[in-house]
């Protein structure tokens, strides 16, 4: 296999003092599409956060393109390749969507890419922020994202509170991103059939471990793995 583009080694991490994530290894090829699933509370945010080195990492190590990354200072992970689109979204509502897609930009990025990415930005490229519609704020947050031109795309459960019809539209963008051969995706998400649907590879964790790292196709073979450490059943599985 080709040199990683994203490492975690035994990785013990959480806030202050408490331990969430304990012993967290894996390594994603450059390309991949990683589904990380699991249920609610397990720390899935708190990977994704500890990645972006927005937790206490306690011991273990973080690499991005083989350079050990634990001691990089959060807001200047996106230098080293790594974009989060947060469980929260985290936009400015004060802020008029140019303007906040402008307070991500790094390098050579438009606004132009943005706006061919999600037309509806352009459209309401003069609005505020506060006066999205949720779906358009996860299309602002994930276009803010990606004018810091990261290799490595995290999405925390993007699809949350929205309509299908949107939810659609934006797994199809993840399929643009993926299929440009510029991005590794990292998708947490509770929506697990659409996960499946879209992942090579499918992380579960539990109590902050990982209790399955198994191929999408693995994880269809055999729906009771699902079921016994998300759940939830594959629907029509
Ligand atoms: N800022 C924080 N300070 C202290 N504990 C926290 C903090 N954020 C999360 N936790 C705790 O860490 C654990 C893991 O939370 P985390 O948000 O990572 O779970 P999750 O898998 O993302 O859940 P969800 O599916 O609900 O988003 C939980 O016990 C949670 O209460
Ligand atoms: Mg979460």
């Amino acid at each position: 296999m080709a040199d990683p583009i994203l490492s975690l080694d035994n990785v013990v991490a959480g806030y202050g003092d408490t331990t969430v994530l304990h012993g967290v290894s894996f390594d994603v090829p450059k390309g991949q599409r990683l589904a990380i699933i699991g249920r609610n509370g397990v720390g899935k945010t708190t990977l994704l956060g500890t990645i972006m080195g927005l937790t206490q990492l306690h011991s273990g190590h973080v690499a991005m393109g083989g350079r050990v990354i634990d001691r990089v200072a959060p807001h200047r992970r996106a230098g080293t390749g790594l974009g989060l689109v947060p469980q929260t979204r985290d936009i400015f509502p004060s802020l008029s969507v140019e303007e906040n897609l402008l307070s991500g930009l790094r390098g050579d990025a438009t606004l132009e890419e943005a706006f061919a990415l999600f037309p509806r930005l352009k459209e309401r490229r003069r609005n505020g922020g506060g006066q999205l519609s949720g779906g358009e704020q996860q299309m602002l947050a994930i276009a803010r994202t990606l004018m810091g031109r990261p290799e490595v795309l995290m999405l925390d459960e993007p699809l949350e509170g929205l309509a299908p019809v949107i939810c659609d539209m934006l797994m199809e963008t993840f399929e643009t991103l993926s299929a440009d051969g510029r991005h590794t995706l990292l998708l947490v998400e509770q929506h697990t059939e659409l996960a499946l649907d879209f992942a090579d590879r499918v992380i579960i964790l539990d109590a902050g471990e990982i209790v399955q790292d198994a191929s999408a196709e693995a994880l269809r073979a055999d729906p009771s793995i699902i079921e016994r450490h998300v759940g939830v059943g594959l629907a029509g599985a």
